[in-house]
């Protein structure tokens, strides 16, 4: 089964590092988090600037041979411009969304529940987010995009493949439905396509775009 490897760097070096090791292990393709809201100074900070997606994919890609995935906040005001500046880079797809910033306080304690203040919300309530971002990057953007955000079910995914997603990750769902999520989503995608008489999953990716 291949496996994907996901990389977090302070700088184009230590992606392109991390990157390069994790093709020496045996990935067969390595995502860029280039979006994490939880930590200060990395992760969103740095990849809500298409300049960085672009450089930071570019050192990426001179320096491994398996494809690469720039994964892209959802915290800008212009999530095509990163997918952009991702394909002038040189990615091989991009992965749309990570976590939506936000941030919980606790009433006892007066205070933010996390030390960083502001984190990252996951799961269904950012679907429509997700769904929105990967549908706007399909429409621009020529390289394949990843959906993820709130799937947890075959009805969810089909709305990524249908605004445009080639595949689609699953991160809070497994956490809710258990590792069980991941054959019962194919299940419900399976039983879909065979409902609505398609021969093949292609059909539907990106359909939402023709009406
Ligand atoms: C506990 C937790 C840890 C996460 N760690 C990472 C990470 O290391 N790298 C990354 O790119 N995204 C990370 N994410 C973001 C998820 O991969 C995903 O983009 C986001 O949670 C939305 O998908 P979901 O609703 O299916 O969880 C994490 C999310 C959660 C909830």
């Amino acid at each position: 089964m291949p496996v994907i490897g996901s990389v977090f760097g302070k700088d184009a070096g230590e992606y392109a590092d991390l990157a390069g090791k994790m093709e020496e292990y045996g990935a067969s393709a390595v995502e860029l988090n280039l979006s994490c809201p939880h930590a200060e100074g990395l992760g969103h900070e740095i990849g809500a600037d298409p300049n960085n997606v672009e450089s930071i994919t570019q050192e990426v890609k001179g320096s491994v041979s398996i494809p690469i995935f720039p994964k892209l906040t959802p915290n800008v005001k212009d999530i095509v411009a990163l997918a952009d500046a991702a394909s002038k880079g040189g990615a091989d797809a991009v992965v749309a969304i990570n976590s939506v910033r936000a941030m919980a306080i606790s009433p006892d304690a007066k205070m933010p529940i996390l030390a960083n203040k502001i984190g990252g919300l996951s799961g269904t309530a950012i679907r429509p987010i997700g769904v929105r971002c990967v549908y706007e990057i399909w429409k621009e953007v020529s390289i394949p995009v990843i959906g993820v955000g709130g799937i947890s079910s075959g009805m969810d995914a089909l709305q990524y493949l249908m605004a445009g997603a080639s595949a689609v990750q699953i991160g809070s769902g497994v956490w809710i439905g258990g590792p069980g999520v991941f054959s019962n989503v194919c299940k419900e995608i399976e039983e879909f396509l065979e409902r609505n008489g398609h021969k093949s999953v292609k059909e539907v990716i990106g359909a939402a775009h023709s009406c």
